[in-house]
């Protein structure tokens, strides 16, 4: 079955209003044509109701960079999963590696909002990788099986059906040293085979498995080009419309 390729980009804390908004506008007019491919930013949440606004009825999706996992209430600094549909969000990214090493996010927390977010209909781009010492130390699969069990606790197979999982070597994200397509696939591959041990073959076939870390439009076509690579989270290159468009092209 083939799965679609699916592109998002990932503006971190980054950018002000007006850049924000250009680059909404820039990739919408850039995306108008794209077919066969699925794409999504995720603004910096303060800016997600202007760009939302931009990218309303085209070929550009929105996701957020996190989400809560109460429903409302006395939670400062927090924002619920009804805020982000409000706000026309459609994805929400859970689990990025600066979450869990920056801001000391645990599986069992992102467990919580990954089952928040899909309670309420939002569709979890679920970050998964392992940092350099853990690869050396040759335990990159039983970090990333870890992960995988703690953040998807009691997800059903009809709910794993609708998420994302993005394979992200943490050692890959920001650095420039980009995960070779073998190395990546290895992954993927590996995250399809615990999908298939815990869930079944049919959904580890549909689950979309995004690869994250340094993605460019020069290295974009030949980890795409892996039979378990789905697509892309890119943070640096997607803050410039022609570096994004050009991963896409590459998708
Ligand atoms: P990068 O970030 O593309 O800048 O390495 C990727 C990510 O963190 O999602």
């Amino acid at each position: 079955m083939a799965r679609r390729k699916f592109i998002a980009g990932n503006w971190k804390m980054n950018l002000d209003r007006k850049g924000a908004v250009a680059l909404a506008e820039g990739l919408v007019k850039a995306a108008a044509n794209v077919v066969g491919c699925d794409i999504a930013v995720c603004p910096p949440a303060c800016y997600l109701e202007a760009v939302g606004q931009i990218v309303k009825g085209s070929n550009v999706a929105l996701g957020a960079q996190n989400v809560y996992h109460q429903a409302n209430g006395a939670f400062t600094g927090e924002l619920s999963t009804a805020m982000l549909l409000d706000l026309g969000c459609k994805y929400v990214i859970l689990g990025h590696s600066e979450r869990r090493h920056v801001l000391g996010e645990t599986d069992a927390e992102i467990n919580k909002k990954v089952i928040a977010a899909l309670d309420a209909g939002l569709i979890p781009i679920l970050c998964v990788g392992e940092l350099l010492a853990e690869r050396e130390a040759g335990n990159t699969m039983s970090v990333i099986r870890t992960q995988f069990d703690g953040s998807l606790a009691g997800v059903s197979r009809e709910k794993l059906k609708t998420v994302v999982i993005a394979y992200e070597p943490v050692w890959a994200i920001g650095t420039g040293k980009v995960a070779s397509p073998a190395q990546a696939e290895e992954v993927h591959l590996g995250l399809r085979k615990i999908i298939a041990e815990r869930y079944n073959n049919e959904i580890a076939q549909i689950v979309p498995i995004q690869y994250g870390g340094s993605v460019k439009p020069d290295n974009a076509v030949d980890l795409l080009g892996q039979p378990n690579i789905d697509g892309a989270l890119v943070g640096g290159a997607a803050l410039k419309v022609d570096q994004f468009m050009g991963i896409v092209a590459g998708a």
